[in-house]
């Protein structure tokens, strides 16, 4: 069973950065691979290429075939990231753009028994770790973690067919208060690492 993680974070000493190490040491020994997309230097922007491939489903670029050796590599894939303006950075919504693409994990002109559109990534789950600023009573309070549960879980994970795994947050992630930011990394580290090792 292999896990990898996707993170995007400019800062390599970030709590995100760091959340996602704690996360490959507590899925260890089991099969693990942190894809670090901005120590990668992706390229988050749909282009011209990107444009084509996702017109013909197919002839994709050679680092978006990359991506899709990986993601076939895996049985779990979790998505570490901050939310920033409600949202995940753009460095990994552009992965999301040129990776999850017609052809590969869902084809519009292949449907499936029922006459639907073919979703590929059966085989994946998809598991989502949020690093956020603000409290989890803002986000209540304001819905944004339902937006984002939408927006990600059922717009994402079930458009493609894979499985959704666990959701576990991080909230107050720059509150002065170390030991409470700990526990609550701890916490969700231990969630998302439960959900793969039970799944
Ligand atoms: C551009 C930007 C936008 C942000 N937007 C939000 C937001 O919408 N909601 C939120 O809870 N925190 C927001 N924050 C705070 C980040 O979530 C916070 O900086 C991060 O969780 C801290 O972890 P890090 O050290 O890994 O960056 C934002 C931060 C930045 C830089």
């Amino acid at each position: 069973m292999k896990t990898l993680i996707v993170t995007a974070h400019p800062d390599p000493e970030s709590l995100t950065a760091g959340i996602a190490e704690q996360l490959r040491t507590a899925l260890e020994p089991a099969e693990v691979e942190v894809a670090d997309l901005a120590a990668e230097d992706f390229d988050p922007r749909f282009g011209a290429a990107d444009r084509h491939s996702y017109r013909v489903g197919g002839e994709f670029s050679p680092d978006v075939l990359r991506e899709h050796r990986r993601l076939d590599a895996a049985d779990h894939l979790v998505l570490v990231f901050p939310v920033w303006w409600w949202s995940m950075p753009a460095l990994l919504k552009g992965w999301v753009d040129r990776v999850f693409v017609n052809g590969w994990a869902f084809d519009v002109s292949a449907p499936d028994a029922e006459g639907g559109m073919r979703r590929n990534l059966g085989g994946l789950t998809i598991h989502l770790l949020l690093v956020a600023g603000d409290s989890a009573s803002t986000y209540e309070r304001h819905g944004y973690e339902q937006v984002l549960e939408t927006q990600i879980g059922h717009g994402i994970v079930d458009y493609v067919g894979a499985r959704r795994g666990a959701t576990a947050w991080v909230h107050d992630s720059e509150r002065d208060d170390d030991a409470g930011r700990r526990k609550a990394v701890e916490e969700a580290v231990a969630q998302v690492a439960a959900a793969v090792r039970g799944a």
